[in-house]
């Protein structure tokens, strides 16, 4: 099949290599001409595992092609995705403008009946929009085609965002027009082994709506478990436990319960933000969204709280070594990552950090700058050396099982605040290190 995807960012790309993979004849385009240029010589914009050699391999069959040229990709597909980013602002309205220019442009150039597919995560009404704006387009060229739009939101997460796309969970497709139900279901067929779980046909508001509600429930999860963290720590109870104690229930289940220093990332909070404001504004206040949001606020302090109390508030003067700054691990992503609120306070307070991160340093360069209390380091190993004490933000696979007896003698006066939970504290602690956790009851703090 003939695909068109209009936006080269991380689920543009993604889904636009996993769509070639599978043998559809896919051209990608973007605005973004210096992006463009870079990804037909095989130049990716952006860390995510597997896709490198992913896009290499589309280019070399000829199945994934690039363009920067809107007329080009607005006539290539049978299919044409909107991939395009929506931000919101701070208080959660989403802006729209990316998406109805392409929508636009499609009604503009269009010369024969197409599928036109809403993929970016967008607002509850968003397909209706894109279908006015694309009847608008045509109709003021006098041009009669047969166009449906569908919502196909996208739950990729970075990171894996290569192994989602080939097996996702579920495919939402939100259209009622059969066409565009029988096209879409065919272009996902190489990903679907059991269509009567995973493909998920509705209404295109349900389907956008599933989007908001699917990350605002992984929010959600996320400032519960960060709450309830914050009781053990006072209750003595190891959060760990309590994790394994309620995964282990089939109505729960095991995912997304890890307690840490709180969720980052483009998606999560942008999307909640975005759903509050959308609840709010029509006068069905999300309260509790609210208080998740509130809670994540907080908890991106916490490894700087737990610092400040192990120092008996002096910080003033003190080194810390910081593994980890993207997100989460596996990302270059510094998008709302809990790291910038950890360092940001660190700074006001006086402190020095030296900061090592596998694939994010660039990007957490670009955005922090040169500062005289910031040293970037090559290596984790030396992050540590004349540091006071070490606190993990982000937990990559590197960062797993060091060498606990190393870190005590290079840190100054070994402490480890693990904010993703990752280490064992009698490990840590028999090495003649201070641990603290996210709710740890055997946290030194409660010692
Ligand atoms: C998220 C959704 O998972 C995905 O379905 C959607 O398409 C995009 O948004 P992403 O932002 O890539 O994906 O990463 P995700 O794995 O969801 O992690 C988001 C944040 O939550 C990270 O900062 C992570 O560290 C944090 N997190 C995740 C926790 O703190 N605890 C958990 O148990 C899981």
């Amino acid at each position: 099949m003939k695909v068109s995807i209009f936006g080269a960012g991380y689920v543009g790309l993604s889904f636009a290599a996993c769509l070639a993979e599978a043998g559809h004849e896919v051209l990608c385009a973007d605005a973004d001409l210096a992006r463009i240029e870079g990804l037909q010589r095989g130049l990716m914009p952006l860390h995510e595992p597997d896709l490198e050699a992913l896009v290499a391999a589309g280019l070399a069959a000829g199945t994934l092609q690039f363009t920067a040229d809107e007329r080009t990709a607005c006539l290539h597909g049978d299919v044409l995705f909107i991939v395009v980013n929506t931000p919101a602002d701070a208080e959660g309205r989403v802006d729209l403008r990316h998406v109805m220019a392409v929508a636009a442009g499609i009604g503009r150039h269009r010369d024969r009946e197409a599928v036109v597919v809403c993929k970016s995560t967008a607002p509850v009404g968003t397909a209706d929009q894109v279908e006015a704006v694309l009847s608008g387009e045509l109709s003021q060229r006098g041009a009669q085609l047969r166009i449906a739009v569908a919502a196909n939101p996208e739950f990729l997460r970075e990171g894996s965002a290569v192994r989602d796309c080939r097996r996702p969970d579920r495919v939402v497709i939100g259209s009622e027009n059969p066409w565009a139900v029988d096209l879409l279901t065919r272009l996902y067929e190489p990903f679907i082994e059991d269509p009567t779980r995973q493909l998920l046909v509705m209404d295109r508001r349900s389907a956008e709506l599933t989007k908001y509600a699917a990350n605002a429930m992984l929010a959600t999860r996320i400032s519960f478990m960060n709450e309830m963290a914050r009781l053990a720590e006072h209750a003595g109870a190891d959060i760990e436990m309590v994790r394994r104690g309620i995964g282990a229930d089939r109505r729960i289940g095991p995912d997304f319960l890890q307690a840490g220093a709180g969720y980052g990332g483009s998606c999560l909070a942008k999307d909640v933000r975005a759903l509050r404001y959308a609840a709010d504004r029509d006068g069905h206040a999300l309260r509790i969204l609210s208080a998740v949001e509130a809670t994540n606020h907080e908890q991106k302090s916490r490894l700087f709280d737990l610092m400040t109390h192990h120092f008996e508030g002096r910080i003033a003067g003190k080194t810390i070594a910081v593994w980890g700054l993207a997100f989460k691990p596996d990302t270059d992503d510094m998008r709302d990552a809990p790291s910038l609120v950890l360092l940001e306070r660190l700074w006001a307070a006086g402190a020095r950090v030296q900061v090592y991160d596998p694939a994010a340093m660039p990007n957490a360069r670009g955005l922090i700058g040169e500062r005289d209390d910031v040293r970037w380091c090559d290596t984790a190993q030396e992050a540590l050396q004349g540091a006071d004490v070490l606190a993990l933000v982000t937990e990559w696979a590197e960062f797993r099982r060091p060498d606990f007896a190393g870190i005590a003698k290079a840190l100054r006066t070994p402490a480890i605040f693990d904010g993703r939970n990752v280490y064992d504290a009698a490990e840590v602690e028999s090495a003649g290190i201070a641990y603290y956790g996210i709710g740890r009851g055997r946290s030194s703090l409660l010692h």
